[in-house]
């Protein structure tokens, strides 16, 4: 095994679930506010902050979820309106 220090300052994992007959964040618009955040992150903060898709995060009906880290924080109720607010919150962060 080998390990390696991690250089990013945030990463935040962002629920795209997809489930078939129950509440899911990929029906609540998770695909388009990580595609819209992963973009973002990449032109202007490349080495800060990374954005990455994650699978479910056991919060499918408070969706969508965003898991932040270092911050050990969970965004709930999430929705791609509130992209100009999370990038405003981790912007702060850095
Ligand atoms: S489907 Fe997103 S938290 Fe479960």
């Amino acid at each position: 095994m080998k390990t390696e220090k991690l250089k990013t300052e945030i990463q935040i994992f962002i629920c795209n679930h997809k489930r078939d007959h129950d509440e899911c964040c990929a029906d609540k618009g998770a695909k388009e506010l990580t595609d819209k955040l992963k973009k973002w992150a990449k032109e202007e903060h490349k080495g800060e902050i990374k954005v990455y898709r994650s699978g479910c995060l056991g919060k499918c009906s408070e969706g969508i979820a965003i898991a932040c880290y270092p911050e050990k924080k969970l965004l709930l109720e999430v929705e791609p309106e509130d992209y100009k607010e999370i990038k405003q919150g981790l912007k702060e962060a850095l």
